[in-house]
């Protein structure tokens, strides 16, 4: 595990897109993995950049999302089928058809996760798995307890995370309960993972992933034992590191022998 520790989350947005870059350059048919939530939106804007000023293309890469709600329709503005297009799929010039997002409509969810997995291994498995991190230590929708073997399938949101989604709905019954989400044991098996965590409020996040026990109790941890993972953080993120100091010039270093 890596840990580049940037003044910004701009510039360490700007670093992890360089590495996505990186990878769709080598190979214009990569797989990746895509996440949500607010933290990849400045790497994706960047990613749109990239595209527009024609330093890359998308055009023949496919990828597969960590996480849906169950329950909602792709179209739902909250949903993250919407969020993937209106925050990338637009922006870059990818086929829609090579962009996958589990069913949140399926009723025969063990049918609709079996068919995921399947479909990543057919394509040859996940080439780098972007991925945020949740203040309690989560990663996609492996919240504490999640088995650090776990893969795809339908999970309980916690209450806290229940409450927090409140907001972005009309009525307390509309806010979803479950979810569909790849497992740890599913995003372990990429073989770069990109993880970005940016603000004080993820800095306890980031301790106990990088410097804390391996424990099913922050699902991040697990992270410490992939071969290719690479943190990119602002330094309110990496705060709490007791060891940030010599990650901060390590990490650029081994970035740049990569
Ligand atoms: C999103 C996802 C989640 C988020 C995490 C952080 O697809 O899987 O694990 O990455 O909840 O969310 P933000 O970035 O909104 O702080």
């Amino acid at each position: 595990m890596e840990v580049i520790i940037c003044k910004t989350k701009d510039e360490a947005s700007r670093l992890a897109a360089d590495m996505v870059a990186a990878c769709v350059k080598k190979n214009p048919k990569c797989v990746l993995g895509l996440a949500t939530g607010s933290t990849p939106i400045g790497m994706y804007k960047c990613l749109a950049e990239d595209v527009k000023a024609r330093k890359i293309s998308f055009k023949g890469v496919r990828s597969w999302n960590l996480d849906e709600y169950w329950g909602l329709a792709g179209t739902h503005d909250q949903s993250y089928r919407y969020f993937m297009d209106k925050n990338l799929f637009e922006l870059i010039d990818i086929d829609r058809k090579n962009t996958h997002v589990l069913n949140g409509l399926a009723k025969d969810w063990k049918r609709e996760v079996k068919a995921y997995e399947a479909a990543i291994k057919r394509a040859g498995g996940i080439d780098l798995q972007v991925l945020g991190i949740g203040s309690d230590g989560h990663i996609a929708f492996n919240e504490p307890g999640s088995s650090l073997a776990s893969r795809t399938r339908l999970v309980s949101l916690t209450p806290q995370t229940i409450k927090d989604n409140a907001r972005f709905f009309k009525k307390a019954a509309d806010v979803p309960k479950y979810a569909l989400s790849m497992g740890v044991g599913t995003i372990m098996e990429a073989r770069t993972i990109v993880l970005l965590a940016f603000g004080a409020n993820k800095a306890d996040a980031v301790k106990g992933a990088v410097e804390g026990g391996i424990s099913q109790f922050c699902t991040a941890s697990a992270l410490q034992m992939h071969k290719d993972a690479w943190f990119f953080c602002d330094e309110a993120a990496a705060a709490k590191l007791k060891l940030k100091k010599y990650y901060a010039w390590r990490g650029l270093e081994e970035l740049a022998r990569r």
